[in-house]
Order: C-alpha cells, then structure tokens, then sequence
C-alpha cells in the first residue's frame, strides 16, 4: 500500500465519456485533489502501471475492456491490489452494484452525479484507505516485535541450556576435584600404613617361624588352635590379602591423580601442560564405560601417543573437549551394538584410537577415531551445532560438540572438526591446538 498519500489524494477517473469526466475532474481538482484521467479501461491498466493512485473512480459501461474487466485485472494485480475503487454506474443498476462489490469495489455513486456525494464518498474513502495504511503498518510493526521477543525468549532459552551445559561440565570438574580432595587423605592414611602392616606381618610370621624351629613340638592347646585357623594356608593368603590391599591402594590413588588432572580447577590461568596425561585422566574417569560389560566385550582402546611438547591450555577444559569426544566416541559404538550379538561384537571388536602428533614448530594434533555407527552426510554439517542431537530425549542435549568447538576454536585458537568417513565405519574427530597461546588470545 502507498504509505505516503498525499493531503487530498491523487484521483484516476476512468470514463469513456468526456461529459462526466470533464465535471468530474472539475469538482475533484476544485477541492484540491490531483486528477488524472483515463478514457478507457486500457488507458486506466496503462496509467497505473507508471503512478499509482490513492483512489480509482471507475465506469463500469466502457467499450472493449468495461469496468468489470479492469477492476478484476486491477485486484489481481499485487501493486495495484490494494487501490480502492469506487465504481460509477445508473441510478437503476442493482446488478451491476452488487457485481462491483464481489469484485472488489469499495463503493458506488450513481449518475447523474451529485457534486457533494461523490466529494463525501471519495473523501471517505481516501480517509478509510489512509487509516488501513496505517494499520498495516503498526500491525507489521507490532508483527516484528512479536517475532523479535519470540525470538529473545528462544535466545535466552538456548543460552540457559547452553549454561547448564558449561555449569555441568565444569561442575563435573569440580566434582572429580572435590572427590579426589575428600578421598587423597584416607587413602594415604592407608597406603602410609600398609608398609607398615607389612613389615609386622613379616616380622610376626619370622618369629613363628623361629618359635616352630626351637619348638617343633606344640602343646595339644597350640596344635588344636593352629588346626583350628588353618595355619599354614593363613600364612600363605595373609601376605597375598595384604599384596591385593596395595594393588588396590595404587589404583584408588592413580583414579584420585587422573581426577585431579582432569578437574584441573586449580588451574585457571593458561599453563603448559602434558596432554597426554589430560587424555589418561579422562579415560580412567571413562573406564566404567570401556570395559567389558554383559551385552559386549571391553572396547579397545588404540594408543599412538608421539613425543609432544608441553601445550599452554587451559587444560581443564581441554580435558571437557576430551570428555565430550570420547563419550560420543563410546555412545557411538554403543548404538553400533544394539543389532550386534557379543560374539559378533567380539569378532569385530569396538575400538577406539587415539593418535596424537606434532604437525609443525607451532601446532599439535589429536585425533580421536571409532568404529562405531558413523555419521551420515545429512548430519555431518550439523555436528557442531548446539542442540543438535541424534540421542533421545533426556540422554543427550547436543550440546557436548558445540561446547567443544567453542573451547578449541574461540578460547584456543585451535581447529575442531570431523573427518568424514563412510557410514558404519566409524567417524574420525581432529583437534589441532596451537603449542603456544598468543597473549590476549585467550579468552
Ligand atoms: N563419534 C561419533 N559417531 C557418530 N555420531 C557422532 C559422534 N560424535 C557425535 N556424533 C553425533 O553428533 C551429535 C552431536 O553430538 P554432541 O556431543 O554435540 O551432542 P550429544 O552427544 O547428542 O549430547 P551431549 O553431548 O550434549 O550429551 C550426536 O547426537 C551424534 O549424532
Ligand atoms: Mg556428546
């Protein structure tokens, strides 16, 4: 619609007779407003092709295309849709009254005209047309805002999600840091102690020993009583419980110190780290997922880990982006699974591999591969969108490679994507950092 009518309008009169277009134009120009005429139904399509008028006063009885004729082909067309016409017809003409209306017509006025009619009908109509203008602009307006806090509500929504992400990884984190803390003292207080239980356990048997050499006669009380706690095999299996006590103890405390690398929350500033001990951290907090389990065997685990220098990183979240690669990594193969009996799966083991290399003076790369489900060409470009998920509901938000990306790519400066590789042979996942952090670049 034309937004910038004019004070009084421009007017086409569309007559075939000069009579009523020579009074009407008179009377319409006298009050100010700019007429234009048109002799013909052709004439009129012709004219509003160049200038578009705010209101058409149109004859319906015109050779060759009438009134009827050029109002439908006005309606139908897009730029002059809008435009209202009134139409001009006999005193006696109800059919053709009720014709205009159907097609669109705003208005009639009879001949022979009267001056004041036809001034208060175009008047009116001018009036009605500007006010539509003006409501379609405030309803497109008020449209716009409509779309825009639908559209802020939507960006506050995924940004909450996006926080309760961060906030889990990073409190998982925390978490693994806190439980390492809590768990550090008890077991040292062990592990300080088990020397020692050792040694007197030693130190006890070697006096026994030396008892049963001087005395190799017990009293039937000291026989019945070794009888009774089976000596000789209490002896054998006291040194293996307290050996299996140890083994025991050095894993709790090796868990503890992949926990507190993972976690890394002491570390917020960029530090040079050992990346190769950030990726053990998180596989030992992944263990429960990769060992054997009863719908499928241990999934083996590829290391080709090459001499690397010590990388500045922020190394807790570095450890995130390898938490989230290697989970979609082992749920990949879990899917892979579900159509796999164990013994197929123990013939075509699930494997995953990790290779990590020095690509020059300046960069390092990671690159974590399965050989599980795979991704499909359809999904591949969407990898790295936040909230894409293939996972149902509840089990995946879609936010892990999104998260990713933003901590290789914007913190780091480093370059995160997937390698593609054929549907059902698994997906390749490369992380290039940079061994240096620019001052400033990180975030
Ligand atoms: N190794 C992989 N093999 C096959 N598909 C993968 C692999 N890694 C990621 N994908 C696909 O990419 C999608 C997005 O991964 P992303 O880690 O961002 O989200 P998610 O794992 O679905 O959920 P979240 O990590 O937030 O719990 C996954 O749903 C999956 O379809
Ligand atoms: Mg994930």
């Amino acid at each position: 619609m034309n937004s910038t009518i004019q004070a009084n309008g421009t007017i086409l009169i569309v007559d075939d007779n000069s009579a009523n277009l020579g009074v009407l134009s008179d009377a319409l120009s006298q009050e100010g407003f700019e007429v234009r005429v048109a002799k013909s139904g052709k004439m009129a399509l012709d004219r509003v092709k160049y200038a578009l008028p705010d209101l058409i006063l149109l004859d319906v009885m015109m050779p060759e295309i009438d009134g009827f004729e050029t109002c439908r082909r006005l309606q139908a067309n897009p730029e002059t849709k809008q435009i209202p016409i009134i139409f001009m017809t006999a005193l006696s003409d109800t059919a053709n009254k009720v014709e205009g209306f159907k097609l669109g017509a705003v208005d009639y006025i009879t001949k022979p005209f009267q001056q004041e009619e036809v001034l208060a009908r175009v008047k009116l109509h001018l009036k009605l047309y500007v006010l539509a203008d003006k409501l379609e602009e405030k309803n497109t307006l008020l449209e716009q805002k409509v779309l825009e806090v639908s559209q802020a509500y939507e960006d506050s929504q995924q940004m909450q999600l996006k926080l309760i992400q961060s906030e889990k990884m990073s409190g998982l984190g925390q978490m693994a840091a806190g439980i390492a803390h809590e768990i550090n003292n008890p077991i040292n207080f062990i592990s300080g102690n088990l020397g020692y239980a050792q040694e007197y356990a030693e130190n006890l048997l070697k006096v026994l020993h030396l008892y049963q050499e001087d005395y190799p006669n017990p009293t039937p009380r000291i026989q019945s009583a070794m009888d009774e706690v089976e000596l000789d095999f209490l002896e054998e299996d006291f040194i293996k419980v307290l050996k299996s006590i140890n083994l025991g103890t050095q894993r709790i405390e090796e868990i503890v110190k992949s926990m507190r690398i993972f976690s890394r929350v002491d570390e917020a500033e960029v530090k040079a780290v050992n990346i190769h001990e950030g990726i053990d951290s998180t596989l030992t907090i992944l263990h429960h997922r990769l060992k054997a389990k009863p719908e499928h065997p241990e999934i083996e685990l590829i290391k080709e880990y090459s001499q690397l220098p010590p990388v500045e990183c922020h190394a807790g979240q570095l450890n995130q982006v390898f938490m989230n690669v290697l989970s979609n990594a082992i749920d990949a193969l879990d899917e892979s699974n579900q159509q796999r009996s164990f013994a197929e799966i123990k013939q075509h083991p699930n494997r995953i591999q990790i290779c990590t290399k020095v690509i020059d003076e300046n960069w390092v790369a990671i690159n974590i591969s399965d050989n599980g489900r795979g991704v499909c060409e359809t999904i591949e470009p969407k990898l790295f969108d936040p909230f894409f998920t293939t996972k149902p509901i509840g089990k995946g938000t879609g936010l892990g490679l999104s998260i990713s990306y933003q901590i290789i790519v914007e913190k780091h400066g480093g370059r995160l994507y997937c390698k593609p590789v054929l549907v059902g042979k698994g997906v390749e996942f490369v992380i290039e950092i940079p061994i240096r952090q620019q001052v400033g670049q990180v975030a």
